[in-house]
């Protein structure tokens, strides 16, 4: 059985990740994690906990990652661990320049000092920033990052290679389009606007909702992570996504149609708590990416469509509504303030 030391896996995508290795009975898991807003050991219930470690701590603390290394000697590094939401970047950029930067520097220090046979970084498809009127990216566009958000993942994804190249580092870094399904936290579209049209509120679509984006169920993420650890090639970087653009507005109105056919609630009426509010600033109209070279090297594709896929979600947090409860009874309510109550937190 290989150890692999996951960061970030009490997250959405990380936690998703951990409940796949754990199942297969094929990998121990060490999942160093700070538990910020976003993490939640309750995302990894259910687990066979003899193959999990669970490490409360900070990727950026140099002394416990150097610690963890030298104690479990994974066979990889896997690392999830970010803040991964645009909107929170626009409101304070300095967690996610730590986190996201300073953080992975921290990481790849450590692995100088205890080799390890893999260093997967999980990136994004933002870091090629708007592709509207353009080609799809491949792994060889440009990075033109447009939030703090895409901008300090970019960052991040520039060291690792400059660490494959000075150092000779075992870098992966894969770049997947916008993930979703269980436990992702609503703050991001389309837990959030479940959430909001269970409880009855407004469906807040910022400016004129046509902005497009590439939806991926988060288990063919996984799947696809997984896939690359295993068989990619160190040094290389590899687009996850399904090739397939949705706008904003039409994945609120699957929502709508989807929620009123599994709960009830009347279809229409639903629709008319669509409401346009204040666009996201610097906001990108479209996400596209080539994966051509995943689908060629590492013969992956996806298998979860996205009406299958948005079906399965929306009955997943209409079963979990105590999580719901809980993830949004801290902080949630500022932050949801400061966004969609003053437009940007302007007033702050
Ligand atoms: P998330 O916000 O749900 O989870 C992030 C996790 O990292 C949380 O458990 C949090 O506690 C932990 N964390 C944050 N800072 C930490 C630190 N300093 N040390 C240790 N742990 C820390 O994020 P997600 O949506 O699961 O995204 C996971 C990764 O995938 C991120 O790197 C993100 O950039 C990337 N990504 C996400 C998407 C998406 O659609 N969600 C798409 C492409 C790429
Ligand atoms: P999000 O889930 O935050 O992912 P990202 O910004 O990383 O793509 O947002 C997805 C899209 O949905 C993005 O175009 C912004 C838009 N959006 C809204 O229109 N309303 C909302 O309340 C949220 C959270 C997002």
């Amino acid at each position: 059985m290989k150890t692999l030391l996951v960061t970030g896996g009490c997250g959405f995508i990380g936690s998703n990740f951990v409940r796949l290795l754990c199942a297969s009975g094929a990998w121990r898991v060490v999942n160093l994690d700070k538990l910020t807003y976003a993490g939640n050991l309750e995302n990894l219930s259910g687990i066979v906990q003899e193959h999990h470690r669970f490490v409360k701590g900070d990727i950026a603390d140099r002394s416990l990652v150097d610690r963890l290394l030298e104690e479990e000697k994974p066979w990889a590094i896997v690392n999830f661990a970010a803040e991964s939401h645009v909107d929170r970047s626009i409101l304070d950029s300095s967690p996610f320049l730590q986190t996201n930067i300073a953080g992975v520097q921290t990481l790849l220090e450590s692995v100088r000092r205890y080799p390890v046979d893999r260093f997967l970084h999980i990136s994004t498809d933002e870091v090629y920033g708007d592709k509207v009127g353009q080609e799809p990216a491949d792994e060889k566009s440009p990075l033109i990052p447009s939030s703090p958000y895409a901008a300090s993942k970019a960052a991040a994804d520039l060291l690792c290679l400059s660490y494959r190249r000075t150092y000779g580092l075992p870098i992966l870094i894969t770049r997947s389009s916008n993930n979703y399904g269980p436990y992702q936290f609503p703050e991001k579209l389309i837990p959030l606007m479940i959430r909001n049209a269970m409880s009855g509120m407004k469906l807040p679509v910022y400016g004129d909702g046509m902005q497009m984006r590439d939806w991926l169920y988060v288990d063919d993420n996984c799947r696809a992570i997984l896939a690359v650890l295993e068989n990619g090639t160190p040094g290389s970087v590899y687009n996850i996504g399904t090739e397939t653009e949705r706008s904003n507005l039409e994945v609120v109105q699957s929502i709508c149609q989807i929620l009123s056919e599994i709960a009830g609630p009347d279809v229409e009426t639903l629709k008319h708590t669509i409401e346009s509010v204040v666009d996201r600033p610097g906001h990108d109209r479209r996400y596209a990416i080539s994966t051509a070279k995943l689908r060629t090297e590492i013969d992956w594709a996806p298998t979860v469509s996205f009406d299958t896929g948005l079906s399965k979600t929306v009955r997943w947090y209409l079963q979990n509504e105590d999580w719901v409860a809980r993830v949004t009874s801290g902080e949630y309510r500022k932050y949801y303030e400061s966004v969609y109550v003053q437009a940007w937190g302007q007033s702050a």
